[in-house]
């Protein structure tokens, strides 16, 4: 009989709750998932409570002002703090974001907070994006040219350069492939949105001459067809791009090469 429930050890308990900053005027409560794989323990929700009169209004702002001022086990990624880097995309409420272009005032009620959904867990709020960066290596994302390199740039007309508009703008936060219902069940074959969304934007550029090695690449039943436009990809992208085209301007390329 199929097993319904997570194993003991797959279970979430719940965590600490930490006291509220004394002389703190106003607060908001973040819900935290905790987990540690060199404690042994089931993985928990901590409740911290942030002094907003203290931080910036940030989700982002209130995780690093928890590891200043409460708990510094506490372990998430970040760098730009702008939405550039990706680094610090996490599970917010219940959706895929960027921790810091997501504003606290845009919850209602304490922020839940817990890492990418259906990825392998490092510590706390850190996925392990090991398989996702395998993935967009394999799509081979730079220049590939026959033709001898010309004494100084590879020249493109600014219309070829606006096709690709929409692509070359993702920061491979991994919001939309960890969105991606078929992404969660075959992401050992399936590419997912991210890596396509990149495969396109090096299929349109017109500099590129491996067009044709690029296609033969992805025409396979699960590294592209496994995508089945459930669109959840592009509801996910914090910065507002379109994976779910892209992947239908891949198939869509394929038929017509065909023809
Ligand atoms: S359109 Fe749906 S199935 Fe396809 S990549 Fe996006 S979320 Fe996944
Ligand atoms: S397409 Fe959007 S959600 Fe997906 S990795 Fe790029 S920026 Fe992130
Ligand atoms: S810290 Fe760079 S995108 Fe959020």
């Amino acid at each position: 009989m199929a097993q319904l429930t997570l194993p003991k050890n797959s279970k979430i308990t719940e965590g600490k709750t930490w006291p509220r900053p004394a002389k703190a005027r106003a607060t908001r409560e973040y819900r935290i998932y905790r987990w540690n794989p060199e404690d042994g323990r089931n993985p928990r929700i901590d409740t911290y409570y942030v002094d907003t009169d203290d931080c910036g209004p940030m989700v982002l702002d209130g995780l690093i002002w928890i590891k200043n001022n409460v708990d510094a086990t506490l372990t998430f990624r970040r760098s730009c703090r702008e939405g550039i880097c990706g680094s610090c995309a996490m599970n917010i409420d219940g959706t895929n974001t960027l921790a810091c272009t997501k504003a606290m005032s845009d919850v209602k009620g304490p922020l839940r907070i817990y890492p990418l959904p259906h990825m392998a867990v490092v510590k706390d709020l850190v996925p392990d994006l090991t398989n996702f960066y395998a993935q967009h290596a394999s799509i081979e994302p730079w220049l590939r040219t026959i033709s001898p390199t010309p004494r100084q740039e590879w020249r493109q007309s600014h219309d070829d350069r606006q096709k690709l508009d929409g692509l070359y703008e993702c920061i491979l936060c991994a919001c939309c492939s960890t969105a991606c219902p078929s992404y969660w069940w075959n992401s050992d074959r399936f590419l997912g949105p991210a890596a396509l969304l990149q495969a396109q934007r090096w299929l349109l550029d017109s500099r590129d001459e491996a067009t044709g090695e690029r296609l033969d690449n992805l025409e396979d039943p699960f590294r592209l067809y496994r995508c089945h436009t459930i669109m959840n990809c592009t509801k996910a992208c914090p910065k507002h791009l379109n994976p779910a085209k892209a992947i239908a301007d891949i198939k869509r390329t394929l038929v017509e090469r065909q023809v």
